[in-house]
């Protein structure tokens, strides 16, 4: 099976956590500019899924919403359908609520749109003292 993952970073936490899973593609996505204030960002890799069976999709939580980079990504990426998907992303504020349960949101709709569905997902706390061990977890948990 082929393992790919799919990610935006801004500032290196998610690079960082992508980087711990072992055997699959690290296909990073990115932009002219990574100012999140920028409605329409200009990517500048636009990362091809063709070939890949299994799909990790990855972002940063930005201004309580999906990062826009990746917003971006997946409303153009190719359809999606009969690919196996799950998806984390990465945050900073203590609550669910400040972003993150509507950024997985905002991202398993988005997947769905391009005949996706979404298995697993992850919030990554990056303010946590148990975020080693969420990575850990879930890494054990994504597999093909
Ligand atoms: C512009 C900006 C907005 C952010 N907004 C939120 C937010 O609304 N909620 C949250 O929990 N974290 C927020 N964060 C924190 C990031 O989501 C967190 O640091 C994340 O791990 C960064 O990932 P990256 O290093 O891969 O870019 C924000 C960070 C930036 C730079």
């Amino acid at each position: 099976m082929n393992k790919a993952i799919v990610y935006y970073s801004k500032t290196g936490n998610t690079d960082m956590v992508a980087n711990k899973f072992k055997d699959f593609d690290l296909l990073r996505i990115t932009a002219e500019s990574d100012d999140p204030n920028i409605k329409d960002p200009k990517l500048t890799n636009i990362p091809k899924i063709d070939s890949y069976d299994y799909i990790v999709f990855a972002s940063p939580v930005h201004g309580f919403q999906l990062s826009r980079v990746m917003r971006s990504y997946l409303n153009q990426v190719q359809h999606l359908e009969g690919k196996l998907i799950d998806i984390f992303i990465t945050h900073f504020f203590p609550f669910a609520w400040m972003g993150g349960d509507q950024t997985l949101k905002q991202m398993k709709k988005l997947i769905k749109s391009r005949g996706g569905e979404v298995r697993y997902k992850t919030s990554i706390n990056w303010s946590r003292r148990n975020r080693e061990a969420t990575i850990d977890e879930m890494i054990k948990l994504y597999h093909e």
